[in-house]
């Protein structure tokens, strides 16, 4: 019997190009060649499975050139470039990359936080512009992480892992918000108190936000939310282009409204908001808060082991909308 046929829409680590070649005919974009979504759905045309990253749209368009595919594996615990409702529609299964990022992007979050708050890169760049030439008391002071109040808004596994760095490792009093409540158990874990939106953005000496991307949550924090942050406050983004509206975050920290921010996603990326890039109170990476070289690896394996478990074996690991189709077909005519 010939070999089912996947694409890999991005350069990917070799070894896991291997490990799908093993069951698979691969087409991989190894040269990692910017394509239109015009040219996307050309390379899927005749494919059973796609292994996607966070910036590979699949949409109804794409789906509707795409006949016999049947799974698409997102190497990305944020699934927002899923439009899993024509996904369901056209019985195509999505798959994300959850669990194996936790740890790593809670890191990645807690070092954008220490960098902006801490005035880290602003004042390396104006060390190495030769700028330095005395000790100053008051010399890029920040605002303390130890000691202070922690609020994240989105507490899920890596809201959590946030929370208890902060808690346990930097005597933080941490409060949340979430669309529920946690359970009493992992609150008294995380050290963590629920409390409202307003009174998180008001109490906070530092905010983290770890949301997924929905319409409802787009622009969480806009102007009138981040006129309700400490003038001392730190803003950090490991969430989702979107959730902030990052020009109304660039005018407040070129107005000092807020102190700094750390941002690893933005609006449009991988165009970044001019004014963003003018304010010196901001740190910026370039959506990076899972690239470590062990979970970069962890993502890539759990996505391929997603199109083999349902390519060969009817078993996806970390499915989406399994539940959806399975009701879509029994209430079928
Ligand atoms: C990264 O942004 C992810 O969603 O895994």
């Amino acid at each position: 019997m010939s070999k089912q046929r996947i694409l890999i829409a991005r350069a990917m680590f070799p070894e896991v190009i291997d490990k799908l070649a093993v069951h698979f005919e691969v087409e991989s974009n190894q040269e990692d060649a910017p394509w239109s979504q015009e040219e996307f759905a050309k390379h899927l045309a005749d494919k059973q499975g796609v292994f996607t990253t966070g910036s590979d749209r699949i949409d109804a368009a794409l789906l509707s050139a795409c006949p016999h595919l049947k799974i698409c594996a997102n190497m990305a615990v944020g699934y927002n470039n899923f439009d899993i409702a024509a996904m369901t529609a056209a019985g195509v299964l999505g798959t994300n990359a959850p669990g194996v990022l936790n740890e790593t992007t809670a890191d990645f979050g807690f070092a954008l936080l220490m960098a902006a708050a801490r005035r880290v890169s602003e004042s390396e760049h104006w060390l190495r512009a030769g700028q330095w030439d005395r000790w100053r008391y008051d010399l890029f002071a920040g605002t303390d992480i130890h000691g202070s109040t922690l609020g994240i808004i989105g507490m899920g596994r890596i809201g959590q892992g946030i929370a208890r760095r902060g808690a346990h490792g930097f005597g933080m009093q941490v409060i949340y918000h979430n669309r529920s409540q946690l359970d009493a158990a992992t609150e008294a874990e995380c050290k963590a108190r629920y409390v409202g939106k307003e009174e998180l953005l008001r109490s906070a000496d530092h905010v983290v936000l770890v949301v997924p991307y929905t319409p409802e949550s787009r622009h969480t924090i806009g102007a009138a939310e981040l006129a309700m942050m400490k003038p001392t406050a730190t803003l950090v983004n490991v969430a989702r282009g979107g959730i902030v509206d990052d020009a109304a975050l660039a005018a407040a920290l070129r107005e000092k409204r807020i102190a700094a921010a750390g941002l690893d996603v933005f609006e449009g990326e991988p165009s970044v908001h001019p004014d963003l890039l003018t304010v010196p109170n901001v740190v910026l990476t370039p959506h990076i808060a899972s690239a470590s070289n062990a979970t970069r690896l962890a993502m890539a394996n759990l996505a391929a082991d997603n199109l083999i478990g349902f390519l060969i074996h009817g078993k996806p690991l970390t499915p989406l909308n399994l539940e959806a189709m399975a009701s879509k077909t029994a209430s079928a005519p």
